[in-house]
């Protein structure tokens, strides 16, 4: 069964249309990258599948699950997908072990002892276990977004969502970022990506999908897609 199953999905504000009819397929473990310029309404696409945003039309099916329904419950849908922006969104406040566990003490319930063993068990997949003391302002860029990547994938999530995940980040750190979500892959974690980073869509193992102006205009490995062969509109993009 697929993850995820997203049909003729459309998507406007204020009457003015952003996605005009995606469809979008993703099976349990697959990687796919969205990829396309800014403003082309890759964060509305997450934010719709999720339910932060209510499409105009279309279909969404999540596990099985009509998604689209009034009668969904949001919020368990949303506990279901981790969401990992390119601001990281981590709390200044709180050491990168407490990031992780938060969620774990607060959404689930989980005693501290057992929430910092599961937090410890996801930042040392990250490397990051020597860290997990640290402030995020002791941390780098690429360090910050590896700890939001744990906070995420403690909760347990169906699928993880990136937005952006590397554009707050130096080729250095966005590499980092990038062999994170290659292993995620060869662990068959779920996940869908949106960006507008090429170096990201090239160099991630899945299938990538090029939006512009609310459609897919194209999908296929990296390499095809972003060939001497490419769709003269992919071409114009990176011109
Ligand atoms: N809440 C909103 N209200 C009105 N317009 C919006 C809103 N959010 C996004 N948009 C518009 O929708 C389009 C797509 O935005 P977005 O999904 O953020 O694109 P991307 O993530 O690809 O940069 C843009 O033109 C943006 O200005
Ligand atoms: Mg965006």
């Amino acid at each position: 069964m697929a993850l995820l199953t997203v049909r003729d999905l459309k998507m406007a504000y204020d009457g003015r249309t952003v996605l005009n009819g995606i469809d979008l397929d993703l099976e349990e473990g697959e990687l796919k990258v969205v990829m396309g310029p800014s403003g082309c309404g890759k964060s509305t696409l997450l934010r719709c599948l999720n339910r932060l945003v209510t499409p105009t039309s279309g279909q969404i099916i999540f596990r099985g699950e009509d998604v689209m329904r009034p009668d969904t419950d949001v919020r368990a849908l949303r506990q279901r997908i981790g969401f990992v922006f390119q601001n990281f969104a981590l709390y200044r406040h709180l050491s990168a072990l407490e990031n992780v566990t938060l969620g774990l003490r607060k959404l689930r319930g989980m005693a501290t002892a057992a929430a910092n063993e599961r937090a410890m068990h996801e930042l040392g997949r990250m490397n990051l276990a020597e860290h997990a003391q640290k402030y995020p302002s002791q941390l780098s860029g690429g360090q910050k977004q590896r700890v939001a990547i744990a906070r995420a994938l403690a909760m347990d999530p169906a699928v993880l969502f990136f937005d952006e995940p590397t554009s707050a980040l130096d080729p250095v750190m966005s590499r980092e970022i990038i062999n994170v979500i290659n292993q995620l892959r060869r662990d068959k974690v779920s996940m869908l990506c949106v960006t507008h980073d090429l170096a990201l869509a090239r160099a991630v193992q899945g299938r990538v999908l090029f939006l512009d102006q609310g459609q897919i205009l194209a999908e296929g490995e990296a390499s095809e897609l972003f060939g001497d062969h490419a769709d003269p509109r992919i071409r114009a993009f990176f011109n």
